[in-house]
């Protein structure tokens, strides 16, 4: 396993995830989550957090695309409800408050790499005009801890330098995502839908609060137009971090059942591309985290 790595910011959607892999034994490992909702009394903080030491353990950088907040029990907002808020957040300064408790959470980790924003982010912005992802970014730099802050969606390279002037790349394309739903159709329509719109090697979306994986090969013609080269497009889709389902309420009433929790491991490796040749290619196996 391979710990080495930065994080380089080209602009705000698009970062380099560069790193090292000498030889075919070495797997690079990247978490990537969404959907936390941190600050929600369903957010199964215990999972969240094994997840997240045990990328620390192996210094994995740490993607997550979006809902980190749930930042509904604000008092103007109708989707608040008074048995799910957390004793801190009783306090006439809500989201100071629950801006300063995932701050001090996540300081305690130095493998962050990316956090995106979600519409649960958004949502605030809109009706409160402050920017939670930047106000967790500035209380944790008070920490001392750094937060590099994505978009809504946008584009990371992976890049895996093999040996002298050898590199290797994948493009991951991520995306909170937009359509609720997805129960039956595992998200399956929204991965075509951004499949047809932006080119990568791998996808992440979540939103949906459901888990899912979408392999597929795309076919077509060498840049010379003579021979056939088939690529990889992995669509992953994350879950939550939430534990919803119960006797009552919203969630319960509204039909939707119990989830999956927790998102994906991605280990990027080196091995043989096409049969016969020399070529060396960057290969993606996604774990269930
Ligand atoms: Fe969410
Ligand atoms: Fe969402």
């Amino acid at each position: 396993m391979n710990k080495d790595w930065t994080l380089y910011t080209e602009d705000d959607t698009i970062h380099t995830l560069a790193t090292t892999i000498p030889n075919r034994k070495c797997k690079f490992r990247a978490l990537l989550i969404s959907d936390a909702h941190f600050d929600s009394v369903s957010c199964d903080r215990g999972l969240l957090k094994s997840h997240l030491d045990q990328a620390q353990k192996i210094n994995a950088p740490v993607f997550h695309f979006g809902d980190w907040f749930d930042m509904m029990q604000g008092k103007d907002d109708p989707r608040g409800s008074k048995n799910k808020v957390r004793d801190r957040f009783k306090a006439a300064d809500y989201f100071t408050q629950v801006v300063e408790e995932s701050a001090e959470f996540l300081s305690q980790y130095d493998n962050l790499a990316l956090w995106g924003y979600g519409n649960h982010e958004t949502s605030v912005m809109r009706r409160h005009e402050i920017d939670p992802l930047m106000m967790l970014k500035a209380s944790m730099a008070g920490k001392g801890s750094d937060l590099n802050i994505g978009g809504y969606q946008g584009f990371v390279t992976v890049r895996a330098n093999l040996r002298a002037k050898v590199y290797l790349t994948k493009a991951i394309h991520y995306f909170h995502g937009a359509a609720g739903g997805g129960h039956v159709s595992g998200g399956m329509p929204e991965n075509s839908k951004t499949r047809s719109a932006f080119e990568a090697d791998l996808y992440y979306a979540g939103h949906q609060h459901n888990r899912s994986m979408d392999d597929r090969i795309i076919t077509k013609l060498n840049s010379r137009g003579r021979a056939i080269v088939r690529s990889q497009k992995i669509s992953l889709r994350g879950s939550t971090y939430k534990q919803e389902a119960g006797k009552l309420g919203w969630f319960v009433e509204k039909g939707m059942v119990a989830r999956p929790q927790g998102g994906w491991w991605v280990d990027f490796s080196v091995t043989s591309g096409t049969p016969g040749t020399k070529e060396e290619i960057l290969s993606m196996s996604p774990v269930m985290a």
